[in-house]
């Protein structure tokens, strides 16, 4: 066996998870390389929702799911991902099957706009407390740039933060390599009974409007 990337790893998590059928989340959809994954998973009737703030990414991935025939299975939302609550339909909320994010910068881009430890840990949360139990939040961790240390700090003390019987977290990283390659972690809610996870809500909420 080949042990996977960080990527790929996700990838297998998709799959292993996602039909036909159902409705799924890009959280940072960039050049829309797991937008294209996703959507090809939930043809021909489900579909992807995919939020960048960069509008030069939403470009970009709509010009690669047009390229690829895929673009009738997405939906782009040019906002921030832990929007995804009120920009979606309780019901499309409450069916979501799964949802990445791939934390960093647009590959081949303005190196300046990366994702945020405020936006990133209230939108996993949201997410969490949305989505129906035994949904994998899935969300690949680049720390190697400028800011990827205090995110990757900030989405691991929220993960010590959750109590293991309402959430549980995998971490799939591959160690001992000389670079700092992204590494996966994923979030699945165990039952519907998570008063603990509904404080976190809250307080990250608020940590997130500030700023
Ligand atoms: C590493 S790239 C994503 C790569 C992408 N998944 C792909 O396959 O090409 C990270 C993306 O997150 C976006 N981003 C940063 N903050 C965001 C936020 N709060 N909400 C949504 N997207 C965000 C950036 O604009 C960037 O395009």
């Amino acid at each position: 066996m080949t042990l996977p990337k960080a990527v790929a790893f996700a990838h297998w998590m998709i799959a292993q998870n996602v039909r036909p059928g159902d409705t799924v989340i890009d959280a940072t959809c960039g050049n829309g390389g797991d937008t294209a994954f996703l959507a090809e998973a939930v043809s021909p009737s489900g579909h992807v929702h995919a939020f960048d703030i960069q509008g030069e990414a939403i470009q970009a991935t709509y010009a690669r799911l047009k390229k690829e025939s895929l673009d009738s299975y997405v939906t782009l939302h040019h906002c921030s991902h832990e929007r995804a609550a009120s920009v979606l339909t309780k019901m499309e909320s409450t069916g979501v099957r799964a949802a990445v994010f791939n934390l960093g910068y647009l590959p081949g881009s303005d190196k300046q706009i990366v994702t945020s430890a405020s936006s990133t840990t209230a939108a996993v949360l949201s997410y969490l407390h949305t989505f129906s139990p035994g949904v994998p939040v899935i969300v690949v961790v680049y720390h190697g740039h400028p800011g990827g240390k205090s995110e990757r700090t900030a989405i691991e003390h929220l993960a010590a933060e959750l109590l293991e019987q309402e959430v549980r977290v995998l971490r799939y990283s591959l160690e001992f390599q000389e670079k700092a390659p992204p590494y996966v972690l994923t979030f699945e809610k165990i039952g519907e009974d998570t008063p603990h996870l509904s404080e976190l809500v809250q307080a990250y909420s608020h940590i997130s409007t500030k700023g």
